[in-house]
């Protein structure tokens, strides 16, 4: 602390749970009948988590936070703030948010602040710079703050619907993070779009323009980098460009428009004249140079020619965070930050003083560049502890596949019970490691009930 203030604020420990079933990228093309490679290559998925009806994002978070808790060992009483990003609607009025209370109830603390947002997946940003900002004000009274992402991702037949998946995260916030956020350089975009939405309330699945969404998508990357590289160079003195961070981070629907994205930041490296580029590249990118507005995101030939020419720094700054994203699909407001994850689990060794760019993006829309600078944290808020709970690889080879088949069947039964009353769900949990929370029933005053497989 000094001069009374928190110091180096952000994250200091990460836990992260997605349910045990996932379909195959490769057999849903099969399925699906679409052209060989179209998922695996064209979108760049392996894999996609799914919620079976015994679980939903509730017992996923309660799941999570309970596990946080206990793997950090941190006293329940000690969480002053709880703030939670989702876009999956249970309840038009009750947040997500008082569905957990009920772990903090259990030891006497209700003084906890905080609820939901929601805009498509950047609620979870918002809910962590919400509780960024409660501990670097005036108002933190000291204790911990926690952030909750969780959502499932599930979209109608057709094109969209190999760009679901399922998750929650937890993450602790609170000073001397080894996480610690660089405040002074968030760089958003806010704007009014339709790209992708949920108007029809007796629905899950989202209406989506999707060539939209991508358009959208990069553009609100380059507004953000821009903004971003602005305040650097304001507070820094000197330009940025992406040689000054190790990892960039990207809001991952799918992980081809992740390597297009890092792509589009080399070729804003290239138009803003940064060292970042070289000789070769610039040769190369130059017949783009005059490409205005919607031009520049239409162009496939500079889109292959900027992929071609950032491949190297790609595999270097961006392919780390790409393990969980593409092993569960889009997470909405979580998959940010299972990309994030992802760079922990890979790359824990040698972060110590390393810098992580983080892009978040929500259709509607709302995006923002933020950074994380990276020290020791100590224990039990250290790299290689939080990797180790996190656990990712033996939780991924724990997953038991499913074929399209059973996948397409569970989400039609989820159609017929989403904002039904009155139902109960077959308990089996077989599936399910132990401590994991389950859905029992939904009573006939749409009380939702939930109980935890035996730890
Ligand atoms: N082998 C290899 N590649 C293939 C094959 C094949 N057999 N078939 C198609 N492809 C490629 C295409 O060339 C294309 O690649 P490109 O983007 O480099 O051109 C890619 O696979 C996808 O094919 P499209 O025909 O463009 O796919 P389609 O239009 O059917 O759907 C989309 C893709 C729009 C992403 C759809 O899945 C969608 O709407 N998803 C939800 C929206 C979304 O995620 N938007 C992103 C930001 S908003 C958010 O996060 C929700």
């Amino acid at each position: 602390m000094e001069s009374g203030r928190p110091k180096d604020v952000g994250i200091l420990a990460i836990d992260i749970y997605f349910p045990p079933s996932c379909v195959q990228q490769e057999a849903l093309e099969v399925h699906d009948g679409a052209s060989k490679g179209k998922y695996t290559i064209g979108l760049g998925q392996d894999c996609m988590a799914f919620c079976t009806e015994v679980e939903d994002v509730i017992s996923m978070s309660l799941t999570v936070v309970t596990s946080l808790l206990k793997k950090y060992q941190i006293d329940p009483k000690q969480i002053g703030r709880l703030e939670v990003g989702s876009e999956t609607v249970i309840d038009k009025s009750k947040s997500i948010k008082t569905w957990i209370m009920q772990i903090f109830e259990e030891y006497g603390n209700t003084d906890v602040e905080g609820v939901d947002s929601t805009n498509a997946c950047y609620g979870g940003t918002a809910a962590l710079f919400n509780c960024v900002n409660w501990v670097e004000s005036s108002s933190w009274d000291g204790r911990y703050g926690l952030v909750v992402c969780t959502d499932s991702a599930v979209y109608a037949e057709g094109p969209a619907r190999p760009t679901g998946g399922a998750s929650a995260i937890a993450m602790l916030i609170g000073p001397n993070a080894p996480f610690a956020f660089e405040s002074k350089y968030r760089g958003t975009h806010m704007s009014h779009v339709y790209d992708f939405y949920k108007p029809n309330l007796a629905s899950e699945y989202p209406v989506v323009d999707g060539k939209l969404s991508q358009t959208c998508y990069l553009m609100a990357l380059d507004a953000c980098y821009n903004r971003y590289c602005s305040k650097f160079e304001k507070f820094e003195g000197k330009q940025f460009s992406i040689s000054d961070s190790d990892y960039f981070v990207f809001h991952s629907p799918y992980n081809k428009l992740v390597q297009k994205s890092f792509a589009r930041l080399y070729f804003n490296d290239f138009l803003r004249n940064t060292s970042a580029v070289e000789k070769d590249a610039k040769e190369k990118l130059e017949p783009f140079s005059n490409l205005i507005g919607d031009e520049s995101y239409q162009s496939r030939d500079l889109e292959k020619v900027s992929q071609q020419v950032a491949k190297t720094l790609y595999d270097a700054k961006v392919q780390p965070s790409t393990l969980l994203p593409k092993q569960l699909g889009n997470m909405y407001t979580a998959s940010l930050y299972a990309a994030f994850a992802s760079v922990i689990h890979n790359k824990h060794k040698t972060l110590v003083g390393q810098r992580i760019v983080m892009f978040s993006y929500g259709s509607g829309l709302t995006s923002t560049m933020f950074s994380f600078k990276l020290q020791e944290g100590q224990h039990p808020f250290s790299l290689p502890n939080i990797a180790s709970i996190l656990n990712v690889s033996e939780k991924l080879e724990r997953r038991h596949v499913v074929p399209p088949e059973k996948f397409v069947e569970t989400l039609k039964l989820m159609e017929h019970r989403y904002g039904a009353k009155d139902y109960e769900t077959s308990r089996d949990t077989s599936l399910l490691t132990p401590g994991t929370f389950y859905l029992m029933k939904v009573d006939s005053m749409y009380r939702r009930h939930y109980a935890r497989k035996d730890a």
